[in-house]
C-alpha cells in the first residue's frame, strides 16, 4: 500500500505495537472528528445560546456550495428532509412518479411518498450497486417526473450515461450524494451534475455532524423555492442540538480503536434504551411520516461541519487508499468487488464486498473490526420492504446483493494492520461458509 496515511510497514512494528494491536478493534464509523473538533463542540455545550442560531449556518452553506462548485446550498436537519423540500420545490406531488434505485434507505422512498408521488424502483447493477439506467428507461411513463440517482457507497454513477438519459427523456435528475461527499467524476465533484443534489453529514457518512443534510443547486428559481421551504421549517430545539453535539464528542471517544471493544459492548447493552439520539424514527421505519419532520440545521453543527469540510480532501484520500488496499488483496482471492465507471473517483464511505455469509463474516471479524451490513434489505432499516411500497421479486439483483453484501470500514482511523486483520477475517469466514455450504449440499445429495 503506497499511501502514507495508512500507517507503518509490517517490518518495523515493535513488540509494543503488537501488544497494542492485540486490543485494537477498529470501529465502522468515527475518525472524521478530531480532538480539536471535540474542544470546539465543548465550547457550544457550555454556550447554549449559540447552539441553534448563528452565523456558522450560512458560512457552512456557502463553503459547501463552493466545494461542490454550484451557487446555492441550503442546510437541513437531515438529507431526507432536503430531498423532500427539493421534490416539493420541483412541484412533484400526487399522480407523479419518481424513479429511484434499490438498494436504498427507507427514508429516501419516504421523502417521495410524503409528497404524494409514487416511488418506482429500479434494480441496481452488480458492478457498482448503482442504478441500472437501461432498466430505468423502461420504467419511464408520462407520469415520471424525476430520477433520483444514488452514488452508492460513494461510487459515482456513470454520469455521462445518466445525463444522456435525462436529456433524451426530459427527466429532472436529482443526485443522492449522501454516501458520496468528496467523490468526483471526470475530476468534477458529484452533486454538480444534476438539476440538484442532496448530501448528508449524519455520523456514518464521510463527514459527521451527528445528523445533518444539505441540498445544492445551480438553478436560481429552484434555489428560491428550496430557501422558502427551509424558512418554513422549524428551528431545532436547543436540547436536541445539545444531544447531537454531546453524541459527536461521545462517539469520538467510543470509536477509538483501543477502547472500542468495551464501549461497543456497553453501547449494545444500553442501545436498547436509546439513550442517544437515533437517526431514524419508528414511524419512518414503518413508512409513516414522523412529527417534527421538517427541521432546520443548527449553528453548532454547522460550525463542526465547516471544520470537517476543510479536512475532507485528506479524509477521502485515506478512504481511497484503504479501498485500493482491500481491492488489491481481495481481487487476488477471487472476491466479487465493485468496478467503478472509468471516469469515477469514489469517496468510498465504506467498501462493499460480496461474501457467502455476511453474518458469519461479521462474527469472525469482530475481534479486530466492526464491519457494516448496509444494505441487508433493499430498503435499509425498513420494517419490511412493503413499508416503502416495494414489491418483493421486482428487483432481483438488489435482493441478492442484500443477502451477500458486507461493508468494510475505510474511515481515517483504519490502518494497514487493520486492513490485514480484516482481510484475513473475510477470507477465513468465506472459506468456512463455503465449506459449510458444500457439506450441506453433500448431505442433501
Ligand atoms: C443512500 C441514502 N440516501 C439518503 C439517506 C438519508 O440521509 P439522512 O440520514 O441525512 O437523511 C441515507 C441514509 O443513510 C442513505 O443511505
Amino acid at each position: 500500500m503506497k499511501h502514507a496515511v495508512v500507517g507503518q510497514t509490517a517490518e518495523n512494528r515493535t513488540e509494543t505495537h503488537r501488544l497494542r494491536d492485540s486490543v485494537r478493534r477498529v470501529a465502522l464509523i468515527g475518525g472524521t472528528t478530531t480532538l480539536d473538533d471535540c474542544l470546539a463542540a465543548l465550547y457550544y455545550l457550555i454556550h447554549p445560546r449559540q447552539l441553534v442560531a448563528g452565523a456558522a449556518i450560512s458560512e457552512f452553506e456557502h463553503s459547501f456550495a463552493q466545494y461542490i462548485g454550484v451557487r446555492y446550498a441550503y442546510s437541513f436537519c437531515h438529507g431526507r428532509v432536503g430531498l423532500y423540500g427539493l421534490l416539493r420545490g420541483l412541484e412533484i406531488g400526487p399522480g407523479d412518479e419518481v424513479l429511484l434505485q434499490v438498494p436504498t434507505h427507507i427514508v429516501v422512498a419516504n421523502a417521495i411518498r410524503y409528497t404524494g408521488a409514487r416511488p418506482v424502483y429500479v434494480d441496481c447493477r452488480l458492478d457498482d450497486y448503482n442504478m441500472d439506467l437501461a432498466q430505468a428507461e423502461q420504467h419511464i411513463t408520462s407520469r415520471t417526473k424525476a430520477l433520483v440517482l444514488q452514488h452508492t457507497f460513494g461510487i459515482p454513477v456513470d454520469l455521462d450515461a445518466a445525463l444522456n438519459l435525462a436529456r433524451r427523456r426530459s427527466l429532472t435528475l436529482i443526485e443522492d450524494c449522501v454516501h458520496a461527499l468528496g467523490a468526483t467524476y471526470g475530476g468534477r465533484p458529484v452533486g454538480s451534475f444534476g438539476r440538484a443534489a442532496f448530501f448528508s453529514s449524519e455520523e456514518t457518512k464521510t463527514i459527521s455532524t451527528t445528523m445533518g443534510g444539505m441540498v445544492v443547486t445551480d438553478d436560481p428559481e429552484l434555489a428560491t423555492r428550496i430557501q422558502n421551504f427551509q424558512q418554513s421549517c422549524a428551528l431545532p430545539s436547543a436540547w436536541q442540538t445539545f444531544r447531537y453535539i454531546l453524541k459527536l464528542v461521545l462517539y469520538h471517544g467510543m470509536t477509538e480503536p483501543h477502547i472500542h471493544q468495551y464501549t461497543r459492548a456497553i453501547y449494545e447493552f444500553f442501545g436498547k434504551f436509546n439513550p442517544l439520539p437515533q437517526p431514524t424514527t419508528d414511524e419512518e421505519t414503518s413508512g409513516k411520516r414522523p412529527t417534527n419532520y421538517e427541521q432546520r440545521f443548527s449553528n453548532a453543527q454547522a460550525a463542526l461541519g465547516l471544520r470537517q469540510l476543510r479536512r475532507l480532501g485528506e479524509n477521502v484520500s485515506h478512504r481511497r487508499a484503504i479501498a485500493s488496499a482491500y481491492h488489491e488483496r481481495l481481487t487476488a482471492e477471487g472476491f466479487h468487488l465493485p468496478r467503478p465507471p472509468v471516469k469515477a473517483e469514489p469517496a468510498f464511505v465504506r467498501y462493499p464486498v460480496w461474501v457467502e455469509d455476511p453474518d458469519l463474516t461479521v462474527r469472525v471479524a469482530t475481534r479486530r473490526a466492526t464491519l457494516g451490513t448496509w444494505f441487508s434489505s433493499v430498503l435499509e432499516e425498513a420494517d419490511s420492504p412493503a413499508c416503502g411500497d416495494y414489491e418483493m421479486g421486482s428487483c432481483p439483483r438488489a435482493e441478492r446483493a442484500a443477502r451477500h453484501l458486507i461493508n468494510l470500514p475505510t474511515n481515517p482511523r483504519v490502518t494497514e494492520q487493520d486492513v490485514d486483520a480484516i482481510i484475513s477475517a473475510v477470507i477465513q469466514a468465506d472459506g468456512l461458509a463455503r465449506s459449510q455450504d458444500f457439506r450441506a449440499l453433500f448431505k442433501k445429495g
